[in-house]
This record gives structure tokens, sequence and C-alpha cells, in this order.
């Protein structure tokens, strides 16, 4: 059975700014019946300017994530919802030594257990009506590893799973599960919202100076050539819209060279590779700032 989800609702998490914000944009001027929401309404100017702009129209509403209390008010608000956008996310660099518990606990509530979570609040409708779409916004980190970003990773590797396992589950219902798995794009996930972990800069740290090393290559080398946002969310726009969507799609050039490495049995050169480029990174920073301290002492 296939269904027609033109101007049907869509409901999307993290409107704030990045894939969530330009997508809620992009819904609105499909003639969706957006619900855009967001942790913090203080950050809701951007995107309502844009709209605004594009005279276009959305509702903006408050919905955290790990707040179990809120996901379910919000499923209830807007219920029927036909498409569910796990798009909310975080990410906080540093090797997994440095990252405490409660960081590494608040990126699997965030980007693994509020999407589940979610999920379950906005399922019973669907199955009443037997129809609906659940877009997980996964990550190239959830098939690979991710140096300095284990927490991030494994959490993406869980919302991949459960999407997976979920994706079988829910046919008898005609709800259709897909996840995206972007590779490094141009968001405030790698701009204002960067966060690293709180012992990323203590010296005791047997990780130190490879950290400063790993910082270097994502300023220097990853950032400048992360991708086009607005490639994947017109990728999103086009899995809301296609009568059967993949189960998953990966995107980005990085992306897709690396999942090509890895189903040709290449991905240990290109591990091995990223390595040598952390190793000389590391010895970079390190000269740098030895020669800063030496600067700072002249003797
Ligand atoms: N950009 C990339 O390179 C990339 C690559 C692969 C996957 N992704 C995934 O894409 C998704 C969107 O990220 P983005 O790249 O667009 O970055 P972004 O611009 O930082 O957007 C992330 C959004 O998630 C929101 N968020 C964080 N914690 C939340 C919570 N507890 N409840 C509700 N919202 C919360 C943020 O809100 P605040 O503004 O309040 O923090 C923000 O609106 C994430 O799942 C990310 O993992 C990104």
């Amino acid at each position: 059975m296939s269904e027609d989800f033109s101007k049907k609702r869509v409901l999307i998490t993290g409107c704030s700014s990045g894939f969530g914000m330009m997508t809620a944009i992009a819904a609105a001027g499909k003639g969706y019946d957006c619900i855009a929401t967001m942790r913090n309404i203080d950050k809701a100017q951007t995107l309502k300017q844009a709209l605004k702009r594009q005279g276009l129209t959305a509702t903006i509403d408050l919905l955290d994530v790990t707040d179990q209390q809120a996901i379910i008010a919000i499923a209830e608000k807007y219920a029927p919802i036909d498409i569910l956008i796990n798009n909310a996310g975080i990410l906080i660099t540093g090797s997994f030594m440095d990252l405490t518990d409660a960081e590494a606990r608040r990126v699997f509530e965030t980007n693994y257990f509020g999407a589940v979570n979610l999920t379950k609040a906005v399922i019973p409708s669907m199955i009443e009506r037997q129809q609906g779409r659940i877009i997980n916004v996964a990550s190239l980190a959830g098939l690979v590893g991710h140096m300095f970003n284990a927490a991030y990773s494994a959490s993406k590797h869980a919302l991949i799973g459960f999407s997976k396992s979920i994706q079988t589950e829910l046919r008898p219902f005609n709800i259709k599960v897909v996840s995206v798995e972007p590779g490094y794009h141009r968001t405030e996930m790698i701009g204002a919202n960067a966060n690293v972990a709180e012992n990323l800069y203590d010296p005791a740290s047997p990780m130190y100076d490879y950290s400063r090393g790993f910082l270097y290559l994502m300023l220097k080398r990853i950032i400048p050539n992360a991708g086009d946002p607005q490639v994947v969310v017109d990728k999103i726009i086009d899995i809301m819209e296609t009568p059967n969507p993949k189960l998953h799609y990966v995107l980005g050039k990085d992306a897709r060279l690396i999942t090509i490495a890895k189903r040709l049995g290449l991905l240990r050169l290109l591990e091995k590779e990223a390595y040598k480029k952390l190793l000389i990174a590391t010895q970079r920073e390190k000269k740098r700032a030895q020669s800063r301290r030496k600067k700072r002492r002249p003797d």
C-alpha cells in the first residue's frame, strides 16, 4: 500500500539550526503542516525570520528530546503525525578516556533515547491509521568508528541498529522507517554547537597531545571540506515524498567514499591513513606548544 504524504503533518526535532531548521523551511515551502520543535525557544528567531522572508508558515514549539514528559505532551498535542523526523543530536568531542560518564550519557540520552522515546510516543496514532514514516538522522559515524567521538559514534550505531530493527517490526502497520547517514556537513554541530569534553584540556590525560592533534585536523582538514547541508535536506524531503524509500541513505562525498571502501574491504587502509595524519598533526601541535612556551619564558 502506498500513500500520499504531500501536505501532511511532519514533526521535526532540533530545528534551531542546521538540518532541522533547513528541513522545516523546505517542508513548509512544500506545503506540509510543519511542526518545528526545538529545546530552546529563544533560538527560534533565525527560523522565524527565514519563514517570514519566504512567506511561509510553520508551527514552532518547545521540545527537549531528553524530557520524557515533554515528549508525551507534544505527541498528544500534535497527533496524528504523519512523518516524524528524529533530527536532534549532539556531539561532544574527546577521547572516551576524557569523556565523563555524564557527558557520554547526555550524548546517548539525546541521540538515541530521544529518538526512541519520541518514536514510541507518536507510533500509536500511526498504527491506528496504518500509515506513517519515521526518518532518523543518524550519521556516517554510526556505520564506522570515529576517533575522539566514541560516544557519538556509539550512539549513532545504536540509532542505526534501532532503525534496522523496527523497519521490520513496523511493516505490518505500513509504517516506513528510514535511516539517514550523512558525513560531515557545514552545520552548527561543527560550528557554534561544537562541544568538547570538559577534560579535553587536562594535561594529565594520556590523550592530551593527541586531542590537540585531532582538533587541528578538525579545524584545518575536516571542517573546511564539509559538505553543503542543503544536499542532505533535499534528500530528506525526497524521502518524505517518495512512495518507496530505501531503508537507509549514505549522504556526502566522505561518507560515500568510506562506505565504498568498507564494502571493498579497504577500510583498514583509510584508518591507517587517518592515524598517520593524526600522528603528524599531533607532532605539529606539540612543537607549536613548545615554541609558544619558549617565547613566554625566553632565557
Ligand atoms: N553536521 C554534520 O556533519 C552531521 C553529520 C552526520 C549527522 N549529523 C546529525 O544531524 C543532526 C542535526 O545536526 P546538525 O548537523 O544540523 O547540527 P546542529 O546545527 O547543531 O543542530 C542540532 C540540533 O539538535 C538540537 N538539540 C540538541 N540537543 C537537543 C535536545 N536535547 N532536544 C532537542 N533538540 C536538541 C540543537 O538544539 P540547540 O541549538 O538548542 O543545541 C539543534 O537544534 C544530528 O542528529 C547530528 O548528529 C550531522
